[in-house]
């Protein structure tokens, strides 16, 4: 079974190939056009330039997709797209062109959501059999993105469990702009990691101590909007120090230590309750190297045999790769087959998609 994945939620155009057999999942092409350049000068994505600049990309991208796996549209068995959450202007490039393929083609279409797809960015990395999949259940992902942070259970595949999540910003946005407030470019990620890592807590001249929102709350829910302002009044406080490389290291390493303190203290409380076989992590931040250090070293000194599951850092960020590996277990579990013919004519490109 060979699936056609496209992503277009926020600011990436992505297309990719994807095909499972036996179990076992192989990426044919991935392929992913990124505006960060465009958005960088806004700081930020400006959502109507983005589908303009979908709207541009998104032919050429999936003919590269195609071009890349050797594989023409007779080769394709069904169409899969990221509906929601996200963008709408977005949103509506990737639905419309997928739909309008659906149809030309006469292919089967699924909706995926785009927390589903970072979910299973996992699965695109274990090479695993059907059987050995199911020993990872019960899991506990902890999905951390610029829109979303959530510790989601699991009980087998497709079945979702919100347990807790963020009460305010998520955690990629705060590193988006406690990134702006230090003058770092866009996104904010993997420049304040790069910062983080240039910090010498013993040789510094800063010493700063953040505090840890939430972290012993008796839920497993988090909030990440006073972190950030705090960042923002103890850099008001330094102003003078905003050109020294010291005090921005310094800050960026405080900052993501405590997010990354209150993610794993969270993520390893819920597990003590919930005892999952497995912890896996998934969403943008998950490319960020400390967590996810941090969190295995967590995981292996508080949890007994436990399992831990990272993605590909190439499939921690938005692609359409995890939109197809998320489409095949939803096709896989499809029992009436005639329900997807035409089943173009029901798809909706949805803002606000709930994860279910
Ligand atoms: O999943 P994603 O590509 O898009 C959304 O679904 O939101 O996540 C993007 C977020 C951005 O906020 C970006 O700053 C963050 O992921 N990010 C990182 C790193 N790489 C990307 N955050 C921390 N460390 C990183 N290395
Ligand atoms: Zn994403």
């Amino acid at each position: 079974m060979i699936i056609l994945g496209i992503e277009t939620s926020c600011d990436e155009t992505a297309a990719a190939l994807v095909e499972k057999r036996d179990g076992s999942i192989s990426i044919l092409s991935n392929v992913v056009s990124s505006q960060v350049e465009l958005h960088s000068q806004w700081g930020g994505v400006v959502p109507n330039l983005a589908a303009r600049e979908h709207l541009k990309n998104i032919l050429p991208v999936i003919e590269k997709a195609l071009e890349k796996s050797g594989k023409e549209e007779n080769g394709i068995d069904a169409i899969a797209v990221t509906n929601g959450p996200g963008l709408i202007p977005a949103l509506l490039i990737g639905v419309n062109t997928a739909k309008t393929l659906s149809y030309i083609w006469k292919k089967p279409l699924l909706g995926i959501h785009h927390i589903e797809g970072h979910i299973y960015a996992n699965f695109l990395s274990y090479k695993l059999k059907d059987r050995e999949e199911k020993q990872l259940f019960p899991l506990l992902c902890l999905v951390v993105s610029g829109g979303h942070t959530q510790l989601v259970f699991m009980k087998r595949h497709l079945s979702y469990r919100i347990i807790g999540e963020t009460q305010d910003d998520a955690v990629g946005e705060a590193f988006d702009k406690v990134a702006r407030i230090l003058g770092l470019g866009y996104p904010g990620g993997p420049e304040i990691a790069a910062s983080a890592q240039k910090n010498s807590p013993n040789s510094s001249k800063f010493n700063f101590k953040l505090p840890r929102p939430m972290i012993t709350s008796h839920n497993f829910n988090f909030s990440f909007s006073g972190l950030k302002t705090s960042v923002l009044y103890t850099t008001k406080k330094h102003q003078e120090f905003l050109n020294d490389p010291a005090f921005v290291s310094a800050m960026s390493h405080e900052f993501q230590q405590a997010s990354i303190d209150v993610l794993v203290a969270k993520t390893i409380a819920a597990a003590k309750k919930y005892k999952p076989k497995t912890i896996m992590l998934a969403g943008g931040v998950s490319a960020n190297t400390e967590l996810r250090k941090q969190l295995e070293t967590a995981v292996k000194n508080n949890l007994k045999n436990t399992n831990y599951c990272i993605p590909d850092t190439t499939y921690s960020l938005d692609n359409a790769a995890m939109i197809a590996a998320a489409a095949h277990f939803r096709l896989e579990t499809q029992r009436s087959k005639s329900k997807l013919i035409n089943n173009w004519k029901n798809l909706k490109a949805d803002a606000n998609l709930k994860l279910k």
